[in-house]
């Protein structure tokens, strides 16, 4: 009898034993289970964080910079991209001679007078009475008169394009007047001044020497006169003259700079960068003015 209670009581220890040991069994069943999604979540979570930041705060390029380009090597003054550039100067010793009213440095070279590689013939700055152009469409060694193809090849292939363009639109440019040896602006300035007199004949003809057709960078169009100014030919060159590389160098209104009276058709070859400055969208500068230089005997 004794021994069948102590059986029973054996039986009801080992039962409540294992009934906890299975609730322990589950407890720590379902402690680890969610542990574990507890730290999935956290993962994702710490994955997203991380994208956010990455895209406010892109990760630093570890890769070394791209080298910087070689910058540009200074250009001579007198070299252009343009197709009309502005012309070499003569060869020779250069002199300097002064400055300008506005800075610019005046020199000399073979006699030549010079601003900023730009040649300067007017009033103020002659050429020497034995100078004749060289590299000219025609050649000007032996000219004594008046030569219309004596005219720089530069200045001469960019007239012709002109004239080309001009006649697309229907319009007749000429070359009436080239290049005039000293000899030939002699005889055209005592003319005038016989008919005129000095003073009116320096309002409008150049003394021989301070001619600027001597140089055969210039030449004058169609008919040389106002009349010209007023055409569609004289209107289109006044507008358009400059892409070509000329400028108008007796600009209207600028008497006092220049020396002289508006020519509509007496154009100039100085390359169009600085034929640009001075068209001034179709209010032309001088290049006296530009460069501050005078033009008085
Ligand atoms: N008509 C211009 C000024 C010249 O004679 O050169
Ligand atoms: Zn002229």
């Amino acid at each position: 009898m004794k021994r069948k209670r102590h059986v029973k009581k054996i039986r009801t220890s080992a039962k409540i034993f294992l009934t906890f040991l299975a609730i322990g069994i589950c407890v720590l069943g379902i402690f680890i289970y969610d542990n574990k999604f507890k730290n999935k979540d956290n993962n994702k979570k710490e994955e997203k964080t991380n994208e956010v930041q990455e895209i406010n705060d892109p990760k630093p390029n570890t890769k070394d910079p791209e080298p910087e380009p070689d910058p540009e090597p200074d250009k001579p003054v007198t070299k252009s991209d343009s197709k009309y550039p502005p012309l070499e100067e003569l060869d020779g010793e250069k002199k300097v001679i002064g400055k300008s009213s506005n800075g610019y440095t005046i020199y000399t070279k073979s006699g030549v007078t010079y601003v900023d590689g730009i040649m300067i013939v007017n009033k103020s700055y002659a050429l020497p009475s034995d100078y004749y152009p060289t590299n000219t469409h025609t050649d000007a060694s032996n000219v004594d008169n008046v030569c219309n193809g004596c005219i720089n090849n530069t200045a001469y292939n960019a007239f012709e394009d002109m004239q080309s363009d001009a006649a697309a639109l229907g319009l007749n440019i000429w070359i009436q007047s080239g290049y005039r040896p000293y000899s030939a602006q002699e005889s055209i300035y005592n003319r005038y001044v016989a008919n005129d007199g000095q003073a009116a004949a320096d309002t409008y003809s150049a003394r021989p020497g301070n001619s600027e057709h001597q140089s055969g960078l210039c030449f004058d169009l169609n008919s040389i006169s106002d009349e010209f100014g007023y055409t569609d030919e004289g209107k289109w060159v006044n507008d358009n003259a400059h892409l070509y590389g000329f400028i108008i160098r007796f600009p209207k209104g600028k008497d006092e700079y220049t020396g002289y009276k508006y020519e509509s058709w007496h154009l100039r070859y100085v390359g169009s960068d600085l034929a640009t400055k001075l068209y001034n969208n179709g209010n032309w500068i001088s290049l006296e003015e530009y460069f501050g230089l005078t033009s008085e005997y």
